[in-house]
């Protein structure tokens, strides 16, 4: 029988991920569908009893349930327990296993896509879900340091105090970042800030940078955030977050079908849906 897969969200319509996996299944000829699932607020209990009543074998969770889901599982992982969010869930021997493949997803998209030293010094703008998934999964490569900067001080403050590993961190104001922007090997940007509609929008202002440097944007519409823009500018490495959200969803069809699928194959899937979408 075929298995079913899916993601539960609220709003859905945009999600990507079904293309992304049932061409996957199709071409590893597994008999297996992926279904955007909307899911009202307030039901998200409901949601998956049914899902799991129903035989289904896995799913992703988007927002705004990564956090709620955490209570309703049967397992979760220790990285997504500190992040406190769930976006990939494996139904095995009727139990609800959580994972989160946000923060792995982006460390691998660094690796195959960016040149860094040994152990960089960080600064991540944002301290949002996106942020602490990026926060929790980066400190534990031993990075010489990881400060965060937000508009909100106070919550970036309250996140470098979470670090679990002994790297040192600081929570910044956005003025203080760009103050201190030349101690910094690699620039993460994980707020909502110069996405569509509202290209053209920076969070910080990396002009003042003049040393060598690489920077991430979480963003991946437009293809080229206006940060990025100003990045390049200034002689920066950059990258995109296309190759975020394409390993995180190759790392949860990994744990639902222990198939490592082809992330080229995968990214041009992204490529053609992005191709058709408003950016
Ligand atoms: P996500 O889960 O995608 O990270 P989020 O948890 O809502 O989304 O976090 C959004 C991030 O974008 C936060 O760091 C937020 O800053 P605040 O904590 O101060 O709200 C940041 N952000 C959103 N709009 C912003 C703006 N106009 N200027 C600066 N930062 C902004």
């Amino acid at each position: 029988m075929k298995k079913l897969f899916g993601v539960i969200g609220n709003p859905i319509g945009h999600s990507i991920s079904p293309q992304m996996h049932n061409d996957l299944f199709a071409y590893y000829g597994i008999d297996a569908h992926y279904h955007p699932f909307l899911v009202e607020k307030g039901r998200l209990s409901e949601a998956i009893k049914g899902l799991k009543s129903l035989g289904a074998a896995g799913f992703n969770v988007t927002v705004p349930f990564k956090t709620e889901i955490i209570p309703l599982l049967d397992w979760v992982d220790p990285l997504a327990q500190e992040i406190g969010a769930v976006n990939t869930v494996l139904i095995k021997e009727g139990n609800l296993l959580g994972y989160n493949t946000d923060g792995p997803g982006f460390l691998k998209s660094l690796e195959e896509e960016l040149p860094l030293p040994e152990r960089p010094s960080i600064l991540i703008i944002g301290a949002g879900g996106a942020a602490r998934a990026i926060f929790f999964t980066l400190e534990k490569t031993r990075p010489a340091a990881i400060d965060i900067c937000n508009r909100s001080v106070e919550k970036a403050k309250s996140l470098s105090g979470e670090a679990k590993t002994g790297v040192p961190s600081r929570g910044l104001t956005l003025a203080e970042a760009e103050d201190r922007i030349n101690e910094y090997d690699l620039i993460v940007q994980t707020t909502t800030v110069g996405m569509y509609p509202n290209i053209g929008k920076i969070p910080l202002d990396p002009g003042g940078i003049n040393t060598p440097f690489s920077a991430a944007d979480i963003i991946y519409n437009p293809s080229e955030t206006e940060f990025l823009k100003q990045c390049k500018l200034r002689g920066g490495s950059t990258v995109n977050g296309i190759g975020m959200f394409v390993y995180q969803g190759a790392l949860a069809f990994e744990l639902w079908t222990g198939i490592k699928p082809d992330s080229g194959r995968m990214r041009s899937t992204v490529l053609n849906q992005l191709g058709g979408a408003t950016c």
